[in-house]
Formats: structure tokens, C-alpha cells, sequence
């Protein structure tokens, strides 16, 4: 299978599986628990149908937004991930590029594998910031200063990882930074050489964003204990009012699913939420944000962005959730698994196919504009 044969999610997933150790690919993968709201992410979409209208004159599709005061050229962006050159060894770089290529926003994880500062010199695209809140307020001062003097457009920060998932993939095959295989996840690695003798050389796998602030090199700090020992679980609605005040800026909250926290969002400033269950990695057995959309709207989509992510896979998937009022809609293992299967190649296709598929299904909803989609283009079954 080469990338030219890649026509759909599906297609990507199943080349990244045969380029990727195992224990890598389960790490994408997978969810917590059961995986039951991994599953539902994508399944919820199936519950909704659209109804088109015809003879609108759809010769042009206008697919741009403004979301967060980004102007977008298409309503889905890159959603921060961990790790990224572990999947391909340009990671970050290439997943940037391949945004940038197509006008769009990219966001970058606090646990990401390339400088936030070197992304932004780079690639002139709007770039996301993903934030973890330390027990150290002094270093999340710190963090917030670098990135703001590096020209982060909107700060995010994810209120749903308080304590690691329950991913038992990855328990199994003892994937983890460092690596501490089990026999089973080594002999993985093994039969997969081509993996290794990439990743062995290109530069060294590195945290940029985290290792001038927290001694994360010579393996001392664990990705594990620094959830455990560096984020503050005592974190609440007070500490966050105080970061959106000293960001001053666009500032996004990821994880939020509850009315009641939307509310509180838009109360201590926040220009943006996104619902999302972080691709069912962390609760599982939680709302999918495209269950929770319209009713969050509904309450607050006057005053804040909602964005939902979780389970796309489809340009008509994107419409579904922007039609109930999401001003974007996030991308996760959509572009993930194009990244492990063919670097900067494999995400450009894949936006690409994600373009193509929105403007034919909004040509065949009837719709020249985002604007025009509807909750009267929907009926849930
Ligand atoms: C491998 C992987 C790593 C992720 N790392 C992060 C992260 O570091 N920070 C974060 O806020 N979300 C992270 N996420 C969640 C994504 O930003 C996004 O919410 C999720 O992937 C959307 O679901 P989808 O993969 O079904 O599109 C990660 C997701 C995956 C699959």
C-alpha cells in the first residue's frame, strides 16, 4: 500500500500501522478503559443525517472562518498531540507545513517534540499553544512569557488531563517516555527496522518545551511522574482567571463538556472552549463533543468559540458539527496517522482529501458559505 492509495482515513490508518512498532501505533490508537467513548466519537455522527437543499447556484464554496480571531481557510486545524517525532521523524515540522500549505492553524503540545519558538519563526500559519498548569506557578509564568514573546497566537490550555487515562494498550506493550518495553513490545520494535533506523538518525528525540524548565533529559523525569509530580491537580477556576489576565490575549479551554463550565468560561474570559474527551483517552464513558454541541451553543456561542473535536473522519462529519454552531472543528489521529505513514506528504493528502470533501458536500448541502449550514439542514435519527 502506497500513499497514492490512501483515499480515506481508514487507508491512512491501516499504512501507519504497517510503518509504525506496534507499541507506537497503539499509543495513537487507542483510548482508556473500554474505549467506548473512542468509539462513540466517530459513532454519534452516524445518529445525524443532513438534509440538503438543491438549485442554489454552489458553483463557488467559500470553506473559510474566524475562529478565535484566526481567519482559517478551511474549518478543521491540526489539534495539539504529544510526541509527534516519534510517529515520523519531522513530527511538528511537518505537520506545521502542511497546515501552513493549506491556511490553516496547528496547535503545538506542551509535550511536543519541536520548539514552539523554531514552528513560529518557520511557518507563518496561525499556531496554537497546548498548556499543562504546573504546582510551580512561577514556571507556568515562565512558560506563559516565552510564548507570548515567541508570538503564540492563542494560548490552550487542556483542563481534562488532571490525571493520566486509563490506556491499557498501552500498559500491555509498556509504551512510555522513556521507553520501558515489555518482551512483547521490544520484539515489536524488532520486526519494524526501518522505524528504528530513522529515529536513530535524525536528531535526538527531545521535549523543547518542557526541557528548559524541567530537567526531562538523561531520563530522570518520566513523562508519567511529570503529570503526577509537576501539574496541580488543586488547579480551579480562580487559577485559570488569573492566567487568562496575564495572557491578555486569545485563550482557549480544551476539555470542557458541561454547560455549567462553559458558562464559567465565558465568564473569566476565555475566547474559545473546545468539547472535546480528548479522543478518548482520558474519561471513558463521556459525552462525545458532538453529543454536547448544541446545547453549549445554545448557552453560550453569543459570547465564546465553541469548537467540539473527537471521532472526525469525514468532510460530512465537519459539516454536521458546524452546522449545529461550531465555529472549527480540531483534528486529532485524522492527521496522525498520515503523519506516521508519510510525514509531510501524508498530512498534506490528507487535508487535502478533507478540502476536496467539503467542498463537494457543501456543493451537494446547497451551501456557498459556513454561514449558510444550519440546524435546519439536520434531523437526528
Ligand atoms: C497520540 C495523541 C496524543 C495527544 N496528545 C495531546 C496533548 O499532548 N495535548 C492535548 O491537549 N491533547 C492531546 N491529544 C488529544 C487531541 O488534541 C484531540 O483532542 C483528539 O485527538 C481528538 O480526537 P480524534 O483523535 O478522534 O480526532 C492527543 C491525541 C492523540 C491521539
Amino acid at each position: 500500500m502506497r500513499l497514492e492509495s490512501c483515499h480515506n482515513f481508514h487507508d491512512f490508518r491501516a499504512l501507519a500501522k504497517r510503518r509504525l512498532p506496534a507499541p507506537i501505533f497503539d499509543y495513537i490508537d487507542g483510548g482508556a478503559d473500554d474505549e467506548v467513548t473512542l468509539r462513540k466519537n466517530t459513532a454519534s455522527f452516524g445518529r445525524c443525517d443532513l438534509v440538503p437543499n438543491i438549485l442554489r447556484g454552489v458553483e463557488a464554496v467559500d470553506l473559510s472562518v474566524s475562529v478565535m480571531g484566526q481567519k482559517l481557510a478551511m474549518p478543521v486545524y491540526c489539534s495539539p498531540t504529544a510526541l509527534q517525532r516519534l510517529f515520523h521523524h519531522k513530527g511538528e515540522r511537518a505537520v506545521a507545513a502542511a497546515a501552513a500549505k493549506f491556511g490553516t492553524m496547528f496547535g503545538v503540545s506542551s509535550l511536543g517534540t519541536v520548539s514552539l519558538e523554531e514552528l513560529r519563526t518557520r511557518y507563518g500559519n496561525p499556531q496554537v499553544y497546548q498548556f499543562y498548569f504546573h504546582r510551580d506557578r512561577g514556571l507556568n509564568r515562565a512558560m506563559l512569557q516565552r510564548a507570548k514573546e515567541a508570538g503564540i497566537n492563542v494560548l490552550l490550555l487542556t483542563v481534562d488531563s488532571i490525571t493520566g487515562g486509563n490506556r491499557e494498550r498501552d500498559l500491555r506493550t509498556g509504551f512510555a517516555i522513556p521507553f520501558s518495553l515489555t518482551l512483547a513490545g521490544m520484539l515489536a520494535f524488532a520486526i519494524k527496522p526501518a522505524w528504528g533506523i530513522n529515529y536513530l538518525t535524525h536528531e535526538k528525540f527531545r521535549l523543547p518545551q518542557l526541557d528548559q524548565h524541567i530537567d526531562m533529559g538523561g531520563d530522570t523525569m518520566s513523562i508519567g511522574r511529570y503529570f503526577t509530580e509537576m501539574l496541580d491537580p488543586s488547579m480551579n477556576w480562580d487559577d485559570v482567571s488569573a492566567m487568562v489576565r496575564e495572557w491578555d490575549g486569545q485563550f482557549c479551554l480544551k476539555g470542557v463538556m458541561s454547560v455549567d463550565d462553559a458558562r464559567h468560561a465565558a465568564e473569566i474570559g476565555c475566547t474559545g472552549i473546545v468539547l472535546s474527551n480528548h479522543g478518548g483517552r482520558q474519561l471513558d464513558g463521556s459525552r462525545t463533543g458532538f453529543d454536547q454541541l448544541a446545547e453549549v451553543v445554545d448557552a453560550v456561542g453569543d459570547r465564546i468559540d465553541v469548537i467540539m473535536d473527537g471521532g472526525i473522519q469525514r468532510g460530512t462529519h465537519v459539516l454536521k458539527a458546524l452546522s449545529l454552531g461550531a465555529k472549527a472543528v480540531g483534528l486529532g489521529r485524522y492527521y496522525l496517522f498520515p503523519l506516521a505513514a508519510a510525514g509531510e506528504a501524508g498530512v498534506a493528502r490528507a487535508l487535502g482529501l478533507m478540502r476536496t470533501e467539503l467542498e463537494r458536500d457543501m456543493k451537494l448541502m446547497g451551501c456557498r458559505s459556513v454561514a449558510e449550514l444550519s440546524r435546519k439542514n439536520l434531523r437526528f435519527t
